[in-house]
């Protein structure tokens, strides 16, 4: 079996920086190796000691590029690639103006076939490993992503978008075939490869109760499986809930009425929530999804992270296309912004850990991805600290591997990424 041994500075997360000081939660290696085999890291350590332990295994050098796991992005639209910034609008409007019209093409295979190969090309510039992706209605659209991130070998989750209301025709299952539709394609990817199946009613607006109940019974049957939809976004879409759910205590009641709460429950956004929805999501632990630059660009507040990290799962996302970017690493530095404006800065051992190990607990499969750790799968990024003038004059005064690594966090973008490998294989660099 072949084996890589590769060296660089390395950054391990040995525990959750929002429970512990954030600089002890991670192990600096400046000359650091991971031996990667069959597809997995097979150790990890001090370059010396790995290359005498291997030294039948070839090297590869990569300086002072710093190694970690590859990123995940725990919320994104795939389809929503080609109307990335788009001009203008807040949420409902948003998706009316903007998104609608282009999901409405997904019934065409060979479109949704271009379109994911094109933004699995695009994350994985950016150093991106896994994404948990909405798709659209159209079965097709799922096809198209789960095959070509099949092909590609990445561990990818993601699900067929149900909407039975408050829609374009064109754009509307009903109750019973979008619990068809999602069942048959769970049957079909779940568990295939490194896929994993995601069931996806978009958000209450969109779903009536009775597809809401279909969706919960799904998850019944199907309770190893991922739930994703959106939470609280908007304070306009939560006055939009309350009129469509008379009898809802809130907006997550409109999911937890129809058995669409629980701890593999993705929720995204998650900014205007109730004291009774903060405490109901800690009891239940299920994962708040922070899409930062989304956030900012549709204009819809911020997301309370220094209230919520240490209580539950959350995980980090671009959120493409209402987020402005597919890069986690201007994703991170949006995370800083928002966390600047709401009075809590992020340390960037907590923004790293947010974007791998994080997020990879959000999607329950942190023993699988987002930790340097012998056993785990072998996605991996690499990190050029110094990729551009700007950065590099600025890391070069750094006294430590914190301070090194925050410029490339707050001004990176895919120059940065110097090496992506995912499960073993070297894709970029
Ligand atoms: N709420 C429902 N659908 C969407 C979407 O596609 N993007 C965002 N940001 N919010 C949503
Ligand atoms: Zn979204």
């Amino acid at each position: 079996m072949s084996a890589t041994l590769l060296l660089g500075q390395t950054l391990a997360f040995t525990a959750d920086p929002f429970t512990v000081p954030p600089p002890e939660a991670a192990r600096h290696d400046t000359r650091g190796g991971v031996l990667i085999e069959g597809g997995r890291i097979a150790a990890t350590g001090q370059a010396e000691a790995l290359r005498r332990a291997h030294p039948e295994v070839p090297v590869t050098d990569l300086g002072q590029a710093l190694l970690l796991p590859g990123f995940v992005d725990a919320h994104a639209h795939y389809p929503q690639t080609g109307i990335i910034a788009s001009w203008g609008k807040r949420l409902i409007d948003w998706l009316n103006t903007y998104t609608f019209p282009e999901e409405s093409r997904f019934g065409d295979a060979a479109y949704a076939a271009e379109v994911a190969a094109r933004y699995l090309d695009l994350v994985t510039a950016h150093g991106t490993t896994t994404v948990c992706s909405y798709c659209t209605i159209h079965p097709e659209s799922v096809d198209a992503l789960m095959a070509e991130g099949q092909a590609r070998g990445m561990r990818l989750a993601a699900g067929k978008t149900c909407m039975d209301r408050n829609a374009p025709d064109s754009l509307c299952d009903t109750a019973q075939t979008a619990y068809d539709a999602s069942k048959r394609l769970l049957e079909r990817w779940h568990g295939q490869d490194r896929l994993s199946y995601v069931i996806t009613p978009r958000f209450s607006p969109t779903s009536t109760p009775e597809q809401l109940s279909a969706l919960g019974a799904l998850w019944a049957e199907h309770p190893d499986c991922l739930m994703q939809t959106h939470l609280s976004e908007q304070t306009d879409e939560i006055a939009w809930v309350a009129e469509l759910f008379l009898g809802a205590r809130d907006y997550l009641d409109t999911y937890e009425a129809h058995g669409l709460l629980g701890a593999r429950g993705l929720y995204g956004h998650a900014i205007h929530l109730t004291p009774r929805e903060r405490a109901r999501l800690a009891e239940v632990q299920a994962a708040l999804v922070h899409c930062p630059t989304s956030n900012t660009f549709i204009g819809s507040g911020l997301f309370d992270m220094a209230g919520l990290a240490p209580v539950l799962p959350v995980g980090l996302a671009t959120d493409t296309g209402g987020g402005s970017s597919f890069s986690m690493l201007r994703t991170m530095a949006a995370a800083y912004e928002v966390g600047q404006l709401a009075g809590t800065p992020l340390h960037p051992a907590q923004l790293l850990w947010l974007a791998t190990a994080g997020s990879a607990r959000a999607l329950h499969m942190g023993d699988r991805i987002g930790r340097l750790e012998a056993g785990m799968e072998a996605d991996l990024v690499a990190l050029d600290l110094a990729s551009t003038p700007a950065i590099a004059q600025r890391a070069g005064r750094a006294q430590d591997i914190w301070e090194a690594v925050f410029p490339t966090i707050m001004m990176g973008d895919d120059r940065a990424v110097a090496g992506v490998w995912i499960n073993g294989a070297r894709v970029k660099g």
